[in-house]
Parts: structure tokens; sequence; C-alpha cells
């Protein structure tokens, strides 16, 4: 579900059992006892074949500790029919599932969400698509979300709704329920001013988001780039905490999201753990690891970073017999705009470099299109010498902290595009632009021939900073931050 979050790869998933019995089709009214509300665009549970489970993801194991404490209900998208959906998840959060219509998931999800947000906020790596009729359905859609928000949240609670998916519940939201506190985090990059501006509801959208108490984003250049389109675009005023808009205060903060990070070294250390890392260094046979773990996305940068282990290959071809490449790719938004063409792209540079410099038993790019569970995942960040993280921009990039997370022995380097909001912590990673290709490829150079002791301070530095970015303690300073009373005067 999201970025990260809402979390990206396939993580975590515990068996629900099942209730027949449960009504999804029951009138939701104002529940008095709900403190908490999440609305994000998927529910924390998915459906596999003829079961509910909990959905694999940082979002959802960073709220539940925060929602167990609270009487807490989550409203979102089932992901397809609702059928069988329990009322309740095994952690005690009421479900409450938002129907959408075919036509609804192609012009809201795929279309305006995906084929014109997304693009349009992670720096028009590809072209947004701009159709009224997708902003229609948009509208629509949040409507309904906002609407069955208000009919779920208690008296004087807390609504928290999540990324770009939903940027119009705030206000409307407000409007229907204005005894709640309402916050929004952005888990995906706010962009330059100049470059929002082209959205051609651009103010709308903003007084959207505008609605809220609290807006929070994963960096300060994101909260700026907010707090400069607010006041150029849509008539808000800069305070010292944030904005005011139509005679409130919001607050804007920089609040960057985190890992679990206690659960990835207790699964980094695990014996299970270790015996599939054993079994794929085996496998490797002294050679190094490359390793790439992505959702299929064109803005985590897999194709450059594969055009410079090319370029590495050129400039040492024996490194084709000592070094591989593993690209891990998970499915994602195969619907959507640009996605199955960013696939075919890859796929067919893998072959070509493979076409090229592989030799029986030796191919130097293994490339699997595919669901990691989190034990595997966890096992490859071990095997692993050298983690490629090169995405042209990223909100944060948990996969970057996840791996250094791993690295209980301190030993391995981590290449992480300056465009990931984790760049800003993970300062000792060897920071590359990964549209420079030759650039990066020096980076692969240096990281082959790197000292142990450098290995060793840089992964203790990145280390100490991983730990300090908790996922559980930002959703605690984010939830204080949509309570908390707005301070700051007009500046
Ligand atoms: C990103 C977004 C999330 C989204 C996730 C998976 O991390 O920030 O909001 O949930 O990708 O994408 P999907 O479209 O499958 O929900």
């Amino acid at each position: 579900m999201l970025a990260g979050p809402a979390r990206e790869i396939a993580r975590w998933t515990i068996d629900l059992t099942v209730d027949p019995t449960a009504n999804v089709s029951a009138d939701v009214t104002a529940d008095l006892t709900v403190d908490l509300t999440v609305v994000a665009n998927r529910l924390p549970v998915e459906r596999l074949r003829n079961r509910w489970v909990v959905s694999p993801g940082g979002l959802v194991a960073a709220l539940e500790p925060v929602m167990h404490e609270r009487r807490a209900a989550w409203v979102g998208w089932p992901g397809g029919s609702a059928s069988g959906l329990p009322s309740m998840s095994p952690r005690g959060i009421r479900l409450v599932p938002v129907p959408l219509g075919d036509d609804e998931v192609r012009d809201y999800y795929h279309g305006m969400s995906n084929g014109t947000l997304w693009p349009l906020f992670h720096d028009r790596i590809r072209l947004p698509t701009f159709h009224r009729h997708w902003w229609h359905c948009y509208q629509t859609v949040n409507d309904r979300f906002a609407g069955l928000a208000a009919q779920t949240a208690g008296p004087g609670g807390t609504v928290w709704v999540h990324d770009y998916q939903l940027a119009l519940v705030p206000r409307r939201l407000r409007e229907l329920r204005p005894d709640v506190r309402i916050g929004l985090f952005l888990h995906i990059p706010f962009p330059s001013p100049d470059l929002f501006a082209q959205l051609p509801w651009r103010a709308e959208l903003l007084r959207g988001l505008l609605g809220a108490d609290a807006l929070g984003f994963q960096t300060r250049q994101d909260a700026d780039h907010f707090r400069a389109a607010a006041c150029s675009l849509a008539g808000a005023w800069r305070t010292r905490g944030g904005l005011v808009h139509g005679g409130r205060s919001i607050r804007v903060d920089a609040l960057p999201i985190g890992i679990d990070t206690n659960n990835i070294v207790a699964l980094a250390r695990a014996e299970k753990t270790l015996e599939k890392m054993a079994e794929i260094r085996g496998l490797l046979e002294g050679r190094r690891l490359f390793l790439g773990v992505d959702r299929m996305d064109y803005t985590k940068g897999i194709r450059p970073r594969l055009r410079a282990f090319e370029t590495l290959l050129q400039r040492r071809p024996d490194l084709a017999e000592h070094a591989v490449f593993l690209q891990v790719a998970v499915p994602s938004r195969e619907m959507a705009l640009n996605y199955a063409s960013t696939r075919g792209e890859i796929e067919q540079l893998v072959g070509s470099i493979n076409g090229r410099y592989a030799r029986l038993g030796r191919v130097p790019v293994q490339y699997q299109y595919a669901r990691l569970d989190i034990d595997e995942l966890v096992a490859y960040y071990r095997a692993a010498d050298i983690m490629v993280v090169t995405p042209p921009r990223d909100g944060m990039n948990l996969v970057a902290l996840e791996f250094v997370t791993t690295r209980v022995r301190n030993l391995g380097v981590l290449i992480l595009s300056e465009f990931a909001g984790a760049a800003q912590h993970l300062r000792q990673a060897l920071l590359v632009n990964p549209y420079d290709v030759d650039g990066v490829a020096d980076a692969y150079e240096r990281a082959l021939d790197m000292p142990e002791s450098e290995q060793r301070r840089r992964m203790r530095a990145l280390r100490t900073a991983a730990q300090r970015q908790d996922v559980h303690d930002w959703a605690r300073r984010a939830l204080d931050a949509i309570t908390a009373p707005a301070t700051g005067a007009a500046a």
C-alpha cells in the first residue's frame, strides 16, 4: 500500500480469519467510540485468492501500534470487491471499505492518481497526462472517501489522511465535520511550484490540502515547495509554523518516515535468514553481488543503474566472471500509463547486457519480476556486497534504510541517489546522480575497491542515521502535530 507508503515490497502477511458474517454493506453511521480514523487509498488488508490477509507494507506496520492503543478505524479501497471482508483487522482496527467501480479505478486510480499526479509530483520523469474527466472522477471519489470518513470519526476525533490519491479529502471532510482534527501526510515528493503550476486544477488541489489542520511532508524541500505553491497559487500566507488560509492556521512540517528498525534487526539476525544468506552466497561462488530491489516503477531508476553496470562491464570485461547484478522488480500498477513500457525497456536492456556478456554458467544480470517475502528480502540484503538505489526522484526510499539496518557486521556499500529523500539522512552512502551513468559506474568501481576499514566507518554512521528514523516514532510525532493546537502569527 502506501510509500513506501506505503510500502513497496511484499511483506508481513498474517492470515486473517475470514468473517463470513461481516456485513460490508451495513450503514456506516457516526461511531461515537472511534478516536482515530486513518484514510488511505488502500485498506490495510488485501484479498489473496479466497482469504483476506494483512497487506505487506510499512504503513500498515507503522500505524498498527498507534491504532492499537486507540479506538481506531481505517477507511480505504479494498482493491476490488469487499465481499467477505471482516469488520475488524486482527489488531482490532475497524475496516471501512470504500467501493470503487471499474470506471473509477480507471479514471481516479490509474488515471488522475497515477497518470497525472504521480509523474507530475516526481518531476515529470514521464509526461503527466491531463484529462478533465479524470479530474472529475478524482473529485467524486475523494468526496466518497471524505463522506465515509465523516460517518466513521467519533466526535472531536482525529482523522489522518494519506497521500496524493486523497488530496481533496481534508477540505471536504472539514465541511462535513468541522469538529474533527484533520492531518494529511504526503508520502511522495511535492514538486517545485513551477512544475506544480502546470496542473490545470492546481488551486482546487491546494485548497483541498489546506482543509487540514496539519500537513506533513518527507523533506524540508517538499514542505518549502508546498508553502511556496500555496502562497502563490491559492492565496495562503506564511506563518512561523506553517500557513494561514481562509482565516485558519495550518501546520506544515517535514516529518521524514522511517522503518520498523527493531523488526528488521531481528529478522537480520534470525537463524533462517542466516541459512538463506549462506545458500545465496554459495550460489554466487565468490562473485561480488550488486543488488537492486524496487517496485517496477519508472521513478526507481532501474534502467540507469543497469546501464551503469553495462558501462562497468565495458570498462572491466573480466567482471562479467566476478560480479553479478541481481535486480528484483516487484509487479506494480500494471494497468497504469507507462508501466508496461518501463518493464519492456528494462527487460530488453537485461537481455542485451546478458546477450553480450554472459558465458555458460555466468550470467551477469539476474532479473526477477516477482514479489519477495520479507524473509527472503532480508536474506538478499545480508548477502549483497553493494546495494544500488538510484531513483531520479523518490519521497524517501525505505529500501535504502532497510539495507543499512540489516548490515549488523558493518560491511557492504550503499550507492544512493541524491534525489531520494533518504539521501538527506544517509550522508555516508556513495551519493550519485542517476542521470550521470558514467558517474554511477565510477561509484560501482569505488564500491568494489573500497577497503573494509572504510566500509565499516561508513556503515556504522549509516546504521546510526537509519536508527534515528524509526517508523513508530514517526507515527507518534505526526499524530502529535495533528492534535497540537496551531501556533504562529502571520509573518
Ligand atoms: C507509493 C505510494 C503509495 C502507494 C504505493 C503502492 O509508495 O506513495 O501511496 O500505495 O506506492 O502503489 P499502489 O498504487 O499499488 O497502491
